[in-house]
């Protein structure tokens, strides 16, 4: 069997390796998933890089989304059966052939799922459902940055089904193809430099001069900081990515003290909910990946071996969409 490993943090595109290994039959509770298919995304790369350095264990196999098929179940599972489609969710470790994990932590996927909607139904879609669900739970003057990514796509059309035109913030003119259909107030490029510099005034004046009541933040940054400044009194910038590779200024606290800035991580909100209630979102998220509203494009299908060639494709500005490694 293969497996991708990650005996130091780093650089994914070198420390990265595959090796062979002999997966352990499951244990009770666990079963073995057959991976198919694993997304690459900015958080396993953030994880690879040693980001998230306290609460990974090295080594450790990357890999936080996937589909497999059960292909084994331990003493005492009872509700999965050997070649049923599930999500293995909960930690990393999509990036493998066999994948023992614990039963709880498989969740059904529904039948009109391809796999490779099914690989792309977890991460993004319900991060985007929970975050449009809690912060922007009407029609609201709403910001949405890195608007043309994955996510930022998704964001947009869970809100234009929730009656929302938000202003998108694109980093590249690229950006206006990709929200081709979907329905913002206006999209605010920032590759131009007077646009860049007085952001805060661009933002409320794509909004036809109304300050934002909601911003979602992917960049943090100068430009997570620069949105924080255009919110209207009392308002919420919901920071939920670093694709700028920065925090947030610090000093953004003293400078608007009246802007809420709400941390959002996933993963906090799956480890607190229920099983159930994860189970119920997923089954609600899969319905909207497989109508489009949550769908990812895919850029690129690599197969598991050339790991570091997709992780190459992850990087390179302007990819189309996502890429996935083919596992199985
Ligand atoms: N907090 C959470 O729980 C959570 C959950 C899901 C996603 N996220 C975050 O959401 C962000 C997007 O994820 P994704 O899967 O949707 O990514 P993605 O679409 O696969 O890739 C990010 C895209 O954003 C654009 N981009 C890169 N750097 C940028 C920058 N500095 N400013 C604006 N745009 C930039 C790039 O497109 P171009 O090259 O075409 O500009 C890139 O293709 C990531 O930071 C991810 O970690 C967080």
């Amino acid at each position: 069997m293969l497996r991708c490993v990650v005996r130091s943090f780093g650089p994914a595109a070198r420390v990265v390796a595959t090796e062979e290994y002999r997966p352990p039959e499951p244990g009770p509770g666990e079963v073995a998933v057959r991976m198919a298919l694993a997304a690459v995304n900015p958080s396993d790369l953030l994880t690879v890089s040693g980001a998230y350095a306290s609460r990974t264990v090295l080594p450790f196999v990357p890999g936080f989304e996937g589909v497999g098929v059960v292909a084994a179940v331990g003493p005492g599972v009872t509700g999965l059966v050997p070649g049923e489609r599930v999500l293995p969710l909960g930690s990393a470790g999509a990036w493998q052939q066999i994948k023992v994990t614990e039963a709880r932590w498989c969740f059904p996927v529904l039948p009109e799922l391809t796999d490779e909607q099914a690989a792309t139904s977890y991460i993004n879609p319900l991060t985007a459902w929970r975050m449009t669900r809690r912060y922007v739970p009407a029609p609201a003057a709403v910001v949405v940055n890195a608007a043309g990514s994955a996510i930022g796509r998704m964001i947009v059309r869970m809100l234009n089904r929730a009656g929302t035109e938000p202003v998108a913030v694109v980093r590249h003119p690229r950006g206006y193809q990709r929200l081709a259909g979907l329905r913002t107030a206006a999209v605010v490029c920032t590759a131009n430099e007077p646009v860049r510099r007085a952001l805060p005034e661009a933002v409320r004046a794509a909004a036809g001069g109304v300050a934002p009541a909601v911003v979602l933040d992917a960049v943090g940054g100068a430009e997570g900081a620069a949105l924080a400044r255009a919110l209207a009194p009392g308002g919420t910038l919901v920071h939920y990515g670093l694709l700028s590779g920065r925090p947030l200024p610090p000093a953004l606290a003293a400078e608007r003290p009246d802007v809420r800035v709400v941390l959002f991580r996933l993963r906090d909100w799956v480890h607190s909910a229920g099983r159930d209630e994860v189970e119920r979102a997923l089954t609600e998220v899969q319905r909207l990946v497989a109508d489009g509203t949550a769908a990812s494009a895919v850029a690129h299908v690599v197969p598991l071996a050339e790991v570091r060639r997709a992780i190459g494709l992850e990087a390179a500005p302007g990819r189309p969409g996502k890429v996935l490694l083919r596992i199985g």
